[in-house]
């Protein structure tokens, strides 16, 4: 098991360059299930456990993949296998992601269940809603999802989602584009990385309008084919790194991003006393003598996201004053809050609220990751805790942020992965 070793007290400076997104990447990848015609090449994927597990999960189900520096090649040509397996699946939920592709292309598709995680329930009630909306007939059995369409085709249908999910929303739009006839989805997410799904299967072929709205039309039946594609930017590695230098006084640029994806987050970090500038492609902050308190309230784009809340948890633990921050995406993602604290941190929880009092000078001690943003706040925190700080479980960190250390130290951290054993 790896773990890493942070020396507290160091600034995050310097500039950067954005990876491309985990949570684009993985609807894009599952979206190449669509067509068997040509090899698609993807660039910008990062290198990351999440990718090479959804990569596993194609080659289990036929498809053929080379992946060098972060391009990402793909041929469906000889996907027939149409079962997703627990293993798989149990591994990485996103991978519920194969189930539209497969029931458009082949008539046909059994995905296991995913299994639980580690804050609170993630249903996927409303993939399975779009999917029967589509003409799907769905039965759930030992563990599995199997879904079909009678006569081998989705219809085209109007699909209301009650509350805003992003991987219910790319499901049913890597179904819609092979169905047969229109289908519309209201209240579609309108994360960037749905908006990236779209365009990227706009340019495969399929006639889909109101790309980055949460109102989508999608003319079924079209003709598909396999593309180059450049995928987008991480908007939550780069808030994370943002917040890595506002947590250590430090001044960051970051390359290759798109600032009016970030907006809520990077007014955010204005109220908490940085300066940020941005040019069409960089965002530059610069820490403020004193971090302010800032309350946040975590919702579906473009609102504050959830993706970011543990980050920022983590940073107002060193702004003067009480900062209130509510999740109302995930009620139960605080499992960051009790490792926090034992570095000295003094946060409340409420409910689905952080109460973080602030400033709390952080010292140096072994914390535990839970999950994959739990764990980036820990690394924030090791950043500015005083001594030496040992993240333990980092493989949840390197599902979602590709070399993190390397990157860290890079701008001035002082990071080692380390092995250890669990008693
Ligand atoms: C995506 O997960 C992201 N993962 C998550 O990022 C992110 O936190 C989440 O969207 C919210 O932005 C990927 O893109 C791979 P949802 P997803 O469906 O699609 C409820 C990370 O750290 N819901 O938008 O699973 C659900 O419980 C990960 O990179 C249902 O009730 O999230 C939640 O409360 C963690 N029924 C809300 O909707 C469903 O069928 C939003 O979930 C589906 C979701």
């Amino acid at each position: 098991m790896d773990k890493l070793v942070i020396r507290g007290g160091r600034r995050i400076s310097g500039s950067i360059t954005a990876s491309g997104s985990k949570n684009a990447s993985l609807p894009i990848i599952a979206a190449t299930l669509l067509t068997g015609e040509s090899t698609f090449t993807l660039h910008q994927i990062p290198d990351l456990v999440d990718i090479t597990t959804f990569t596993h999960l194609l080659h289990h189900l036929g498809a053929e993949t080379t992946f060098e520096g972060n391009t990402l090649k793909i041929s469906s040509k000889n996907v027939e296998n149409i079962q997703a397996p627990y293993e798989l699946v149990n591994k990485m939920r996103a991978s519920i992601y194969v189930l539209g592709p497969m029931l458009a292309r082949f008539g046909h598709a059994r995905v296991s269940l995913p299994g639980g995680c580690a804050f609170g329930p993630r249903p996927i009630d409303l993939h399975l809603m779009a999917m029967e909306k589509l003409g799907a007939k769905i039965t759930i059995e030992t563990g599995f999802i199997d879904a079909t369409a009678p006569n081998g085709k989705l219809q085209g249908g109007h699909i209301d989602f009650p509350i805003s999910s992003v991987g219910a929303t790319g499901n049913a739009l890597m179904a819609a584009v092979l169905a047969e006839g229109t289908t519309t989805i209201s209240n579609a997410a309108a994360e960037p990385e749905i908006e990236t799904l779209c365009k990227f299967l706009i340019a495969m072929g399929a006639t889909i309008r109101g790309t980055g709205t949460t109102e989508l039309e999608i003319e079924g039946g079209c003709t598909l084919k396999a593309i180059e594609f450049y995928n987008v930017f991480d908007r939550i590695e780069a808030g994370t790194l943002l917040a890595a230098a506002a947590i250590t006084g430090g001044d960051l640029t970051i390359n290759g991003v798109e600032p009016e994806q970030m907006k809520a987050v990077l007014k955010k970090f204005v109220h908490a006393g940085c300066s940020i500038a941005t040019t069409e492609n960089s965002i530059t902050l610069k820490s403020p003598e004193k971090l302010v308190s800032t309350d946040v309230t975590a919702k579906p784009y473009p609102s504050f996201p959830t993706d970011m809340q543990a980050q920022w948890i983590a940073l107002m633990t060193q702004a003067e004053g009480t900062s209130h921050v509510t999740d109302k995406v995930y009620h139960e993602r605080f499992n960051h809050i009790p490792e926090l604290n034992r570095l000295g941190a003094h946060i409340e929880i409420h409910k689905n609220q952080a109460v973080v009092h602030g400033p709390q000078p952080l010292s140096g001690t072994k914390v535990m990751s839970t999950d994959l943003r739990a764990s980036a706040s820990l690394v924030l925190a090791g950043l500015v805790a005083e001594g030496i700080t040992e993240v333990l479980r980092v493989y949840h960190l390197d599902r979602g942020y590709e070399k993190i250390e390397t990157k860290l130290n890079s701008l001035g951290a002082d990071i080692s992965r380390e092995k250890y054993n669990e008693f």
